[in-house]
């Protein structure tokens, strides 16, 4: 069955990733993220294959502009299905570089982020009787790493999030948690400081497609309405 699917950070990575697939499996895309050039590229691609897809600037820091998101996509299809929640930001850095706006960017983004995502569905899945929340979470929401105190802590509080999500919600609404390890992505670009970086490079020799967690959200996505695929962990094999 097809379905509309809003998936945050679609631009690149992992939500462009989930975009094609879900887009080539048949279900409406509405793709947000701040460089629209990136999702209009993406839409134009998954169009070209015959899928369909939408794209809107968004700003998941924003509550207003992820209730809009939301809105506007059931305004025009009478309903939303799933909302994937993937935006998110790693600044890493170890605490002592007093790196404190790289801080807030990431509490804003990876956990503030989150939930306007869920204040924005919450409502029309509690209208329709049914919806699906996918929270892109990280191994980091499993262990902390020196360097990621802050980017684990807000891994940490997506867990805790979509858990109690989870344990609240009607259980007509389901909620999945899925958990990359290292993926192939331009999520290290967004890091500062030169030590950080560089115990990256090597960190990231052995990243996987983003394709591996696309395939993940599509899995849980399409189980029957009674079976709720609430954890999934997914890491290069190499990875400890
Ligand atoms: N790659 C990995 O190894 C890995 C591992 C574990 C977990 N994850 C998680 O996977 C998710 C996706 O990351 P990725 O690896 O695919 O990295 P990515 O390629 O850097 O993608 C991040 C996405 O988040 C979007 N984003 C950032 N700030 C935003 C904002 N304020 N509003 C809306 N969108 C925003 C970016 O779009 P714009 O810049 O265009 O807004 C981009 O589309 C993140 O939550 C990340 O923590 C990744």
């Amino acid at each position: 069955m097809s379905k509309v699917v809003l998936i945050t950070g679609a631009s690149s990575g992992i939500g462009e990733a989930t975009a094609r697939r879900l887009g080539a499996e048949g279900h409406v895309v509405v793709l947000g993220a701040r460089r629209e050039d990136r999702l209009a590229a993406t839409a134009k691609a998954i169009e070209a294959d015959g899928g369909t897809a939408e794209v809107r600037r968004l700003d998941v820091t924003d509550r207003r502009d992820v209730a809009a998101f939301a809105d506007e996509a059931a305004e025009r299809h009478g309903r939303i299905d799933v909302i994937v929640n993937n935006a998110g930001v790693m600044p890493l850095s170890r605490l002592e570089a007093l790196l404190v706006d790289e801080w807030d960017r990431m509490i804003d983004v990876n956990v503030r982020g989150l939930l306007h995502g869920i204040a924005a569905a919450l409502p029309h899945f509690q209208r329709q009787g049914s919806g699906h929340f996918v929270t892109v979470a990280s191994t980091g929401a499993h262990q902390v790493v020196p360097t990621g105190a802050v980017y684990c802590a807000t891994k940490y509080a997506a867990w805790a999030i979509t858990e109690g999500l989870r344990l609240e919600l009607d259980p007509a609404i389901r909620v999945t948690t899925v958990s990359p390890g290292v993926v192939e992505s331009e999520l290290a670009d967004s890091i500062t400081d030169p030590g950080a970086r560089e115990k990256m490079r090597t960190y990231r020799a052995n990243s996987i497609s983003p394709d591996s967690i696309a395939a993940a959200i599509s899995y849980a996505m399409g189980q029957p309405p009674g079976v709720d695929v609430n954890e999934l962990i997914i890491r290069p094999a190499r990875q400890r």
